[in-house]
């Protein structure tokens, strides 16, 4: 029950998780009266910069967090999938060889991994699965990619497969793409599958290429969650997407990554500033690696500024609640850099910040917004571990 190429452990070595693994285990054995033989973690991510590069075939540099989906599983009875969500207390019941949608979100996302690994020509079998996570849903930390990626986890472990987290990842975007109906790129995968501890994970979305960049010690990477819910499905993500599709088409190229700023300026608008967007993002994220690279902390923090303004004027995918966080930011003491993350419309703000300025950065930041707005915002400080965990509790 091992999967060649996933990292395969016991548990208590590793990443700490934040899932309670024994909680997880014992909710599986009340739900299905028998023991788990498998457990698949996958993290959540935070975008450092890049966003809305992927599906552009840009450049992306997020960080998988310690914010985690955890699934725990066993072979079902015969073709039977079985699946006992924690966070919902629901469950869900179906063939394997038949995923159809049910309209239902966490059911949908199980079913579509299940769906996609089938359409690439795997063999699956029944299963039972106990699904726990503690990704914020709708917030712009990819609980999504994350559930996708631990589910396919657990799937391919139970029935012997073996496959390649970057290959997964591929699976898992197509499920995204093509039974759940969310355009999304490719980046959330990528991250829940293939991150490593103490680094971010850049991303050539073009070749899938990709390289990890050691975060220095002295930095936290802090977000802030504005609380402005949203559901990609339900935003004017598809949007962007047809609108980046239409100025690289315009410019008779086949994606943005092939535009450079000096081609744009004959496009009309507001292809003109989605593809400004683009392309001056895709130069942010080579020259925030460098900075990374050489510790330029300050010029990395311009750099996330920089970006926010791009998604706020250029790509329109801001809210007033996200650009106070990242004014208040700017205001505050041994804060580097800041900028919303993730596809926007809400959700979460990225920040670099001092290893010292923890309190300040709480005390300028979210008390400020929340005595200005009565906002609930609410903060966390995140951790950069690995993708993709499978764990044998045999
Ligand atoms: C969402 C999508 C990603 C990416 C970001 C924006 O998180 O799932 O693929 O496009 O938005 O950068």
């Amino acid at each position: 029950m091992i999967l060649a190429a996933l990292p395969t452990r016991k548990p208590g070595t590793g990443n700490p998780v934040t899932i309670e693994r024994r909680s997880l285990q014992q909710t599986f054995e009340n739900a299905f009266h028998r023991e788990p033989e498998v457990l698949s973690e996958a993290p959540g991510r935070v975008n450092l910069i890049g966003e809305h590069t992927d599906y552009n075939e840009g450049f992306v540099l997020p960080i998988a967090i310690d914010r985690t989906v955890a699934v725990a599983a066993a072979p079902g009875a015969g073709r039977t999938v079985r699946a006992y969500s924690v966070d919902f207390d629901a469950r869900d019941e179906w063939r394997i060889d038949a995923p159809r949608r049910t309209g239902r979100e966490w059911r949908d996302y199980v079913r579509a991994v299940a769906w996609a690994l089938l359409d690439a020509g795997y063999e699956l079998r029944g299963v039972d699965l106990a699904i726990a996570g503690d990704v914020p849903p709708g917030s712009g930390l990819s609980s999504s990619a994350a559930l996708e990626i631990a589910v396919a986890g657990a799937l391919c472990s139970v029935a012997d497969i073996s496959v390649q987290p970057e290959r997964l990842a591929l699976i898992c975007q197509k499920a995204e793409n093509q039974f759940v109906g969310v355009q999304s790129g490719v980046m959330d995968q990528l991250a829940a599958a293939c991150s490593r501890a103490g680094h971010a994970l850049l991303i050539d979305c073009r070749s899938l290429d990709r390289d990890f960049v050691a975060l220095p010690g002295e930095i936290v990477i802090i977000v802030v969650d504005s609380k402005v819910p949203r559901r990609l499905g339900e935003t004017p993500y598809n949007q962007r997407r047809e609108e980046c599709a239409a100025a690289a088409q315009e410019l008779g190229v086949s994606s943005l990554r092939e535009a450079a700023i000096g081609d744009i300026e004959g496009l009309r608008e507001p292809l003109k500033r989605r593809a400004r967007h683009v392309v001056s993002e895709n130069q942010r994220v080579l020259e925030a690696v460098d900075a990374l690279r050489s510790r330029n902390l300050a010029r990395l923090g311009e750099l996330m500024y920089e970006s926010h303004a791009s998604l706020r004027d250029g790509f329109g995918v801001s809210t007033p609640e996200l650009d106070l966080l990242v004014e208040l930011a700017s205001r505050t003491t041994g804060v580097f850099g800041a900028r919303l993350t993730g596809a926007g419309f809400g959700g979460c703000t990225v920040n670099l910040v001092e290893r010292d300025a923890v309190a300040g950065f709480e005390a300028g930041v979210v008390e400020r917004d929340r005595e200005r707005t009565g906002s609930p915002a609410t903060m966390l400080i995140c951790k950069a571990v690995d993708g993709l965990r499978i764990y044998s509790l045999g």
